[in-house]
């Protein structure tokens, strides 16, 4: 498990072992969108403020992956995510 701070919500959500950083962010935000839940449309894209992800996807180039990620497949290496949500 590893927690995602939600900024600008001023929340923080716990995403078990089990569970997509989405769908914990969904259960607080449910209006962030998302399609295809598989990493391979983008639309669960958003920006990161701190931590270290473990990106999951084959969508993102390099550069995209210095500052998002995509909710749906991507996780935390550390224990802690920042996201401006
Ligand atoms: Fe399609 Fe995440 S919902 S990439």
């Amino acid at each position: 498990a590893f927690e995602a701070e939600l900024r600008r919500s001023g929340r923080t959500v716990t995403v078990a072992a089990g569970q997509s950083l989405l769908a914990a962010v969904r259960a607080e935000l449910p209006h962030v969108p998302y399609s295809c839940e598989q990493g391979f449309c983008g639309t669960c894209r958003q920006p990161v403020l701190a931590g270290e992800v473990d990106h999951r996807d084959e969508l993102l180039t390099e550069e995209e992956r210095r500052d998002s990620m995509l909710l749906c497949v991507s996780r935390c290496r550390g224990g802690r995510l920042v996201l401006d949500l």
